[in-house]
């Protein structure tokens, strides 16, 4: 490694801004196609809307729920296809694990016909947490169950404990440890011929990431993650992402639920708990109004209540664009509009009114350039749809490393 995570912080602000910080700015003309597109009902249903990773499986699921099936059903078997997804590594099998190396996962779900609602956090070992969190309210009186509870109460309901890490998973773990060797012991040491001493960087920023970047990829190779799929890797390991399915569902009688399952941030702590398994952050729904859900930053949806705040304001009049607007502006708000942080947040928020009217929308534009927030949406045309975003520009994912220079970004990241 060339230098420290401690040279990273005392880097990262006077990167920032070496890069030049966009606007933060939805243009008067976006936010009113947006209005306009909502002020042309009658809405379509049934309609059910989700993450970019539920659309392969929106046909079953949208033709389930024009056959009469129940709206959180439908909306179950929309997340349960990335959870079962060996090579969908922001949920379920296949996840990406905890610092330690452990798949960790969270869900809830909210039921709106008879406003019933359940989560489990921190679950090892059973894939399907999604389903998991519906169990708790069919088979206890409780809301939330975690960690060990709640493994074991799955594995009682008739859950199959199985690994979850998957080989390609581990390999991305191990190379995220490996970015880290000179902070600890793994990855090359001393009698290793890949062994580097660090020291105090000499040369210019853009040719230590650059060296940095190969030098990921090198060990990528080594690790036996397939060519085609190094950089991934790579970006994974440098800007771990918050990966999440949600999911809500609406019929034609209007009832509507909700669900939102996920691994969570990759490589965090062991018992960390983002957003997804708290209801009225990473999910919402009232029977009465709508439902909502998040992927993104959970630890800044947390103290937005985001789901819970979306809903609300759609209660109280809002279109669901202004009502996802608002709990993305509570964002910006929580760090009073310093972009220096917030450009390290990003947030989607999926908000669907009780009618059919529905938005996406998001933080930023996306995570990097040619690569936009989509929603899928299907009410009997299944199309992915560019989020309307707060602020014009790419996020980076949490934690905030240094800025990498647009060119190292361009060639390598992509
Ligand atoms: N939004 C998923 C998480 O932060 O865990």
């Amino acid at each position: 490694m060339l230098f420290s995570r401690r040279d990273f912080v005392k880097t990262s602000v006077a990167g920032a801004f070496a890069v030049g910080m966009k606007t933060p700015a939805l243009t008067d003309s976006k936010l009113d196609a947006a209005r306009d597109q909502e002020a042309s009902g009658p809405y379509k249903r049934p309609i059910i809307i989700a993450a970019h990773n539920g659309f392969n499986y929106l046909d079953d699921a949208f033709a389930f729920l024009k056959g009469g099936g129940d709206t959180l059903d439908a909306a179950l078997r929309v997340v349960q296809g990335p959870e079962n997804d060996p090579n969908d590594t922001s949920v379920g099998l296949g996840g990406l694990p905890n610092e330690e190396g452990v798949v960790e996962l969270d869900a809830c779900c909210m039921h709106g016909p008879t406003r019933r609602a359940g989560s489990v956090g921190g679950v090892h070992n059973i894939k399907n947490v999604s389903l998991v969190s519906k169990a708790v309210f069919e088979h206890t009186g409780h809301v939330m169950l975690v960690a060990e509870g709640a493994e074991r109460f799955a594995v009682d309901v008739g859950f199959p404990r199985e690994n979850l890490l998957t080989d390609h998973s581990r390999k991305i773990w191990l190379l995220w440890k490996e970015f880290h060797s000179n902070e600890d012991w793994w990855g090359p040491g001393l009698a290793d011929p890949h062994w580097q001493a660090p020291g105090i960087p000499t040369k210019p920023q853009a040719e230590l990431w650059k060296e940095r970047v190969e030098h990921l990829q090198a060990r990528a190779a080594q690790l036996g993650i397939e060519p085609e799929r190094q950089m991934e890797a790579v970006r994974k390991v440098m800007f771990p992402p918050t990966g999440t399915i949600h999911c809500s569902a609406l019929n034609e009688k209007g009832e509507i639920s909700g669900c939102t399952t996920t691994s969570g941030l990759a490589f965090k702590l062991p018992g960390r708990l983002g957003d997804s398994p708290i209801l009225g952050a990473g999910c919402y729904t009232d029977q009465d109004v709508g439902s909502a859900g998040a992927t993104g930053s959970g630890e800044e949806n947390i103290k937005v209540a985001g789901a819970h705040t979306i809903v609300e304001n759609m209660r109280h009049g809002m279109s669901p664009h202004e009502a996802g607007m608002d709990a993305l502006k509570r964002i910006e708000r929580t760090y009073n509009g310093d972009m220096n942080k917030l450009r390290f947040v990003d947030m989607v928020y999926y908000v669907l009114r009780k009618d059919g009217a529905y938005a996406g929308v998001s933080l930023w534009q996306g995570y990097s350039e040619g690569h936009p927030h989509t929603i899928a949406v299907h009410d009997g045309t299944k199309r992915p749809e560019v989020t309307t975003s707060l602020f014009q520009g790419w996020s980076q994912d949490f934690p905030p490393e240094p800025n990498v220079p647009d060119d190292v970004r361009k060639q390598y990241l992509k």
